[in-house]
């Protein structure tokens, strides 16, 4: 009898660690998928910000950029919503680019390629705080560990 209970609470212990394990870890993000950070289809100028916004970026993730023959800036707003790239913060031509996201708020990247901007290679990512983002994630892990509990105590009542 007391072992179960012990192994009860040793499996509820182990399934709320290991989600705290995997709500803490840092995530790279790849801009574009296969295609990499490329001038995008006129057609689908929006490609970036539309992936961007269907992403949870939380601070310590990274976002990876690939590409070739291009730049990547990361810019102000007003300089984004110009696609001025006189004086960026950063900028990198390596062809493969790894931007840690270091604080909450928005990063503003654009191409630092002639009229690239312009064509719609320029993305906004916004990253939040794991404060922030801590609230579903939590009910998430209550809902999923009484889930989890319930058939276990049921089992342990019968038995
Ligand atoms: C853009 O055009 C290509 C080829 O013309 C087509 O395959 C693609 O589905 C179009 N994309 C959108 C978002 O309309
Ligand atoms: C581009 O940005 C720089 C620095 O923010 C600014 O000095 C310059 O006037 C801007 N250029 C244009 C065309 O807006």
């Amino acid at each position: 009898m007391a072992s179960n209970s012990t192994i009860l609470v040793g499996l509820l212990l182990l399934s709320l660690s290991s989600f705290h394990v995997l709500s803490v870890a840092s995530f790279e993000f790849q801009v574009g998928g296969i295609n990499g950070w490329v001038v995008p289809p006129e057609n689908d100028t929006k490609i970036y910000n539309t992936w961007a916004s269907k992403n949870r970026f939380q601070v310590g993730d990274t976002i990876r950029f690939r590409y070739k023959k291009d730049s990547v800036l990361e810019i102000t707003e007003a300089e984004y919503k110009q696609c001025n790239s006189t004086r960026p913060h950063f900028f990198s031509n390596t062809g493969n680019t790894v931007l840690d996201l270091d604080r909450t708020g928005p990063f503003y990247f654009i191409s630092g390629a002639s009229g690239h901007c312009d064509r719609g290679q320029r993305m906004i990512v916004t990253v939040m705080s794991h404060d922030d983002s801590s609230g579903s994630k939590a009910a998430s892990l209550i809902s999923y560990g009484g889930a989890a509990v319930a058939p276990l105590a049921l089992a342990y009542i019968c038995f």
